[in-house]
């Protein structure tokens, strides 16, 4: 199949990258040029792991090519996947404005049928407004369009297994010759027929779901499982504040809870909470679109409200263990929103840095892969080569990001380095018995320090 894909950000990328690896001719397309070019030389613009190796076979066995001219790419395939950026508006709903100008640009440079697939997340309704934005764009030239929704559930860190090894592939179609496509687009990932560039033994895992539904159920499926997500994480971090003062241990709660099905153990993880491009914007735009139908999800509200306090509580333990801030050299680890990425975008080390220069610290930050991207944002911090660099002669050291890099240290070393032996892990990466038993004094989320 030919298949267009508009927007190479990472869901772009990586949907790009992986129609191409299961064998379909795949053209993507971006209005940032500069991106283009970095692509057609080879050059990759985020920090995913695998796909370069993805992108890189796909390109030498011609499956996939870059393009600057959106008109071109749109003529190339027969089925165009939309993955342009839904950014928040001030008022938290998703500013669509990228998805009418592609719409645009599909009807009036299409010179056949197309089936056009929102892979964006987008309020439920959207697809409807696409389709007749596709049918007056085009009304000149006469072509016709199917519009179908297929959610991405990818994950920044993991995008490419995430996309191969799918636990279900969700089409919100309007009749069966676009689900039909769909399903011919999908079908090496439902047979599992295909050479995987992640595992070299993939592991068990039922068949995908192939999930059939109308068009604003499938985008409904997609705001709501993020926001429900979450919601998870926010309980999981009340628990913790609770956990804290009635001295239990949140790890040992959180595991038990995981160990029954109908609750599951992932994303209860407690901690600084959830940041990066996906969540908290979605979170608002789902909030926005209850509001606007008349729906009271107020406990969305609380779910966004308890995240945005993580950092007060977080400084509140800083506070407390080095009395007064200002003037102080801490030393952060981790910037990007989760390991494994370099994306900052919402990242609550971002939020952290700016609340703890408001109070007047000196900050030395180190991240294995967003220390480039963190330098736009936050000029007025140092940055370290090292982990052991950011911990010199600072007063405290704060973990931010669960990079596995970090779990590895040499804390003797580290303990050394420090003016004092001082740990805020926002993460709950380490291990409070350890930590003590190496001369720290640490302090962490939901657990007896
Ligand atoms: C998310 C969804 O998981 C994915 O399905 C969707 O398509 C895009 O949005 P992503 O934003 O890449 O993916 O990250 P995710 O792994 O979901 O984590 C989001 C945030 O929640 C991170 O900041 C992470 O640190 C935080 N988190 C996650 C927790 O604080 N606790 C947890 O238990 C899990």
């Amino acid at each position: 199949m030919k298949i267009s894909v508009i927007g190479t950000g990472y869901v772009g990328l990586v949907t790009g990258a992986c129609f191409a690896e299961i064998g379909h001719d795949v053209v993507c397309t971006d209005n940032d040029t500069a991106k283009i070019k970095t692509l057609e030389s080879g050059g990759i613009p985020i920090y995913e792991p695998g796909l370069d190796k993805v992108i890189a076979r796909a390109r030498k066995e011609k499956r996939l090519s870059f393009c600057e001219s959106t008109a071109q790419a749109v003529s190339a395939g027969d089925a165009i996947f939309i993955c342009v950026g839904t950014p928040p508006l001030p008022n938290g709903d998703a500013d669509l404005s990228a998805i009418d100008h592609v719409a645009r640009i599909v009807a009036t440079e299409a010179k056949s049928p197309k089936l056009v697939v929102e892979k964006s997340t987008v309020p439920a309704r959207t697809g409807q407004e696409l389709k007749r934005a596709l049918s007056v764009y085009s009304r000149k030239t006469g072509i016709s369009f199917q519009v179908a929704s297929n959610p991405e559930f990818l994950r920044e860190g993991t995008a490419v297994g995430d996309f191969l090894h799918p636990d279900r592939v969700v089409v919100g179609v309007e009749d069966e010759k676009a689900e039909k496509q769909l399903k011919e687009i999908y079908r090496p990932v439902l047979e599992k027929k295909f050479d995987c560039p992640v595992h070299s033994d993939c592991p068990k895992s039922p068949d995908p779901a192939w999930v059939v539904t109308t068009i604003n159920s499938a985008e409904l499926i997609k705001h709501a499982s993020n926001s429900f997500l979450a919601m998870k994480i926010s309980y999981a971090n009340m628990v913790a504040d609770l956990a804290e003062r009635l001295g239990a241990d949140i790890g040992e709660v959180t595991r038990a809870m995981g160990l029954d099905p109908r609750i599951g153990g992932a994303f209860l993880s407690a901690g600084l909470g959830f940041g990066g491009f996906c969540f908290p914007k979605d979170l608002q735009a789902f909030v926005f679109l209850a509001e606007r139908s008349g729906v009271d999800f107020t406990m969305l509200k609380e779910a966004e409200r308890i995240n945005k306090q993580r950092i007060d509580r977080f400084v509140e333990k800083i506070r407390e263990a080095l009395w007064v801030i200002r003037g102080k050299q801490i030393g952060l680890l981790g910037l990007a929103f989760k390991p494994n990425t370099d994306d900052i975008r919402f990242a609550p080390a971002v939020e952290l840095v700016h609340a703890l220069l408001e109070e007047g610290a000196h900050i030395r930050a180190y991240d294995p892969q967003a220390m480039e991207r963190a330098q736009e944002v936050l000029p007025q911090i140092e940055y370290a080569k090292t982990a052991y660099d950011a911990a010199v002669n600072a007063e405290a050291l704060l973990i931010a990001t669960e990079w596995d890099e970090f779990r590895k240290l040499d804390w003797n070393r580290i303990h050394d380095e420090m003016a004092r032996p001082l740990i805020l892990d926002g993460r709950n990466l380490l291990t409070p018995k350890e930590m003590k038993h190496l001369g720290f004094e640490y302090h962490s989320f939901g657990r007896r320090d």
